[in-house]
């Protein structure tokens, strides 16, 4: 079972979510998961410039290594977001990256993957930052099998540690147990389908503008 994680932390894995994510990490390896981490402060994502050209030929055209990344998510069972909490929201970091994820989520092209949430913060705001990025998850068309997210009490450490640890464990287990039964998330339908079928009326009203979606949502 493949899981790629990734990491919006502008500190990477040495940083609070970092610790946080290797927790949920190591309880989807004891599950049997093989996962690969994503670290954007070291692999950047450049800013979506707003072309187009993903709708029209499902390939983003700015140079960097977007698209290698982009692959890698589309061939995993399952993913892992992880993120600081800046500003009562995500990084810049992840912001760059799942704004350029645009034409996956027209097509909501993750569909049947399943994805597990870690956030950070320094004072608290968790559950905003989480319900959020939640959407994202599911306007991909993916589900939530879950999220942790907590206030650090100083650089990786954390108030009632053992209990947010064995959590996040638990999340990284339920994860893996997700991919393997296909569990439903029914809870999540309305809003990720609802999504879907706004995004293929879109597609279907600009019609020749974007061929590669047209095509797709034909074939369904
Ligand atoms: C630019 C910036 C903005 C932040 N905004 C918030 C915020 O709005 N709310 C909050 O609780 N913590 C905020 N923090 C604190 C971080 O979320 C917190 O320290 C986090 O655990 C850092 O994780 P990291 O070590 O993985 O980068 C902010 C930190 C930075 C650098």
């Amino acid at each position: 079972m493949k899981i790629l994680a990734i990491n919006g932390s502008p500190r990477g894995m040495n940083g609070t979510t970092g610790r946080l994510l290797e927790e949920v990490m190591a309880g989807a390896v004891q599950a049997g998961a093989d996962i690969e981490i994503v670290t954007l402060a070291q692999t950047p994502v450049k800013p979506c410039v707003a072309c187009d050209v993903c709708h029209k030929v499902g390939t983003c055209p700015v140079k960097d290594e977007f698209e290698e990344i982009k692959q890698k998510l589309v061939a995993a069972d399952a993913f892992i977001l992880a993120t600081p909490n800046y500003l009562l929201s995500i990084t810049a970091q992840l912001k760059a990256f799942l704004d350029r994820c645009n034409g996956l989520i027209h097509l909501t092209a993750l569909e049947g993957k399943y994805a597990a949430l870690v956030e950070t913060s320094g004072g608290g705001g968790d559950e905003d930052v989480l319900e959020y990025m939640q959407k994202i998850v599911n306007a991909m068309g993916a589900q939530s099998v879950g999220s942790i997210g907590s206030p650090g009490a100083g650089h990786r450490v954390f108030p009632d540690q053992d209990a947010l640890f064995q959590k996040a464990r638990t999340l990284g287990k339920e994860l893996c147990d997700s991919v393997r039964e296909k569990r439903h998330f029914p809870e999540q339908d309305e809003w990720r389908l609802g999504f879907k079928a706004r995004m293929e009326q879109l597609i279907g009203y600009v019609g020749e503008v974007w061929p590669y979606e047209q095509q797709i949502v034909a074939k369904r």
